[in-house]
């Protein structure tokens, strides 16, 4: 006889083929030079109402905005100027030494004008940059969505509403999955496919266009899911080391007490705002907690046999989170919209209110793992902080504490057996907020001399947190600290 030990592997810490890396999109970072003009590119930044999400617009609003650009100052149409100083960046962040990154494409920029003749320069600048991946031994993880949508598909269709524009995004999936099937294997199709709460980016829909908007985000969810399962089903023809990912925003939430009303809610809170999604992408099909909701709620989404059956045969490969913070709910205060929560008092939290939680990463992977035994990965995963630049390298040791805490935190859930194959750091340079449009809320390893209105020199810099990141990878993360004496 062996003892169990003896029989089974017993993972200490990341494995040795664990993939470090960082990550960012398109629509922060790029510009909207040479590309169609995106929803995203319409968030404008007012400092005196810099703390809201934008986006989820009218019609009147939308138009205003494109028939008077000079009425507002839209971050996102620079980004960081990542289109025309990639070469520079990419090699910032192979110095890092890390071993994947992952990017989002731009559908706006492969399909600027129609959805039948693709851009040349749009290919070229992907080309040039999986090729300079390539050469570099840097694994590519692809968004094909970040929340971009096309603004004609928006205002003409009402985006992911509509059949025809889930036909066209299949076809642009399409174009690219066979392009780049030598270079690429693991594709994310849809940035965080929980986070409906901007109805406008997520799913392209435009308010004031339908009735019941309610209804209506419901019904584009399912599209889009329908979408993703089409889309692995073409993936696998075209390549068998092809590996989907069905990425969620981690919004899960605790009770605020022990009452049991708050328990009960914050468990079918966490059904309807996290696992529906995936459950219906790894599993296949609706779960009756959901068809339950939809029915007491008059939520009548239309679908057919052929797309049950796409559902059930497609199904995914990893599961992406992208985890920030944590909150807590009380079945009196808070409804079932996602994000609508209250904060956790033993919390610290940033000047933005997101709250510094790595337990609570700790406690989300054990869940995901119980629940799908599929392979995870963080998908994004950071500290957004105000910092400015003055001689001296930024020092940034609370970043520093935030991703050792939240990393030490992953460390252990493999430790307890949870499948961890990548962690991807939001973002390995400061870019535009995706929610509030600023600039101010740096998440960078490496500082970018540009204001919220995209003054200054627009120059890189490595912060301190850039060499500590640097020391992770080349030591695997046995530099890593247990950041509480009960916690190892
Ligand atoms: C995620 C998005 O939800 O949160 C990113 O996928 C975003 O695009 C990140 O940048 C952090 O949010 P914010 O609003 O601080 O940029």
């Amino acid at each position: 006889m062996e003892s169990l030990e003896e029989l089974y592997t017993i993972q200490d810490s990341f494995s040795n083929d664990f993939l470090w890396g960082v990550a960012f999109s398109a629509k922060q970072t790029e510009g909207s030079f040479d590309r169609g003009i995106t929803v995203a590119d319409l968030q404008d930044y007012n400092p005196k109402d810099a703390t809201k999400v934008k986006g989820d617009l009218s019609e009147t609003e939308i138009l205003n905005r494109l028939e008077n650009p000079s009425n507002y100052y839209f971050p996102k149409e620079k980004g960081i100027d990542f289109y025309h100083r990639y070469k520079e960046d990419l090699e910032l962040i192979a110095k890092l030494g890390v071993k994947c990154l992952r990017f989002s494409i731009s559908w706006a920029r492969i399909f600027p004008n129609d959805d039948e003749i693709p851009s040349q320069i749009g290919l070229d600048f992907y080309d040039s940059i999986l090729q300079i991946l390539n050469d570099k031994g840097i694994t590519p993880i692809i968004t094909l969505y970040h929340d971009d949508m096309p603004v004609r598909l928006a205002l003409e269709y009402n985006g992911f509403l509509s059949k025809d524009i889930n036909e066209s995004f299949i076809r642009y999936a399409q174009l690219i999955l066979t392009r780049y099937k030598d270079k690429v294997n693991h594709w994310i199709i849809f940035n965080q496919i929980n986070l409906t709460r901007v109805g406008l980016s997520s799913l392209g829909i435009v308010k004031d266009k339908v009735t019941d908007l309610e209804a209506a985000k419901w019904q584009a969810v399912h599209n889009k899911m329908v979408t993703a399962a089409k889309i692995v089903s073409l993936g696998r023809e075209i390549s068998k080391d092809f590996r989907f990912g069905s990425m969620l925003a981690d919004f899960i939430v605790n009770p605020e007490t022990c009452e049991p009303k708050d328990i009960v809610f914050a468990t079918e809170k966490n059904q309807m705002t996290m696992f529906l999604y995936a459950d219906v992408q790894f599993f296949g099909e609706y779960p009756g907690y959901a068809l339950r909701y939809f029915k007491e709620n008059n939520i009548c989404i239309q679908s057919d046999k052929n797309e049950l059956k796409v559902l059930k045969e497609n199904t995914m490969d990893f599961l992406a989170i992208s985890y920030y913070n944590s909150n807590v709910v009380s079945a009196k205060e808070n409804s079932m919209k996602i994000g609508d929560s209250k904060i956790n008092p033993y919390l610290e939290a940033n000047p933005w209110g997101w709250t510094i939680n790595p337990r609570g990463l700790y406690d989300s992977f054990i869940r995901y793992w119980d629940r799908y035994h599929k392979p995870l990965m963080i998908a994004e995963n950071g500290f957004g902080a105000i910092e400015t630049k003055e001689n001296d390298m930024i020092d940034d040791q609370y970043r520093i504490q935030y991703l050792n805490d939240h990393l030490y935190a992953i460390k252990k859930a493999i430790r307890q057996g949870v499948n961890v194959f990548a962690y991807c750091l939001w973002s390995p340079f400061d870019i535009v907020s995706s929610g509030t449009s600023e600039m101010k809320k740096r998440y960078g390893l490496i500082f970018v001399d540009q204001d919220d209105f995209g003054k200054g020199s627009g120059n890189r810099f490595p912060k301190k947190s850039y060499y500590w990141y640097q020391n992770v990878i080349q030591t695997n993360g046995d530099s890593l600290e247990s950041f509480e004496d009960d916690f190892k």
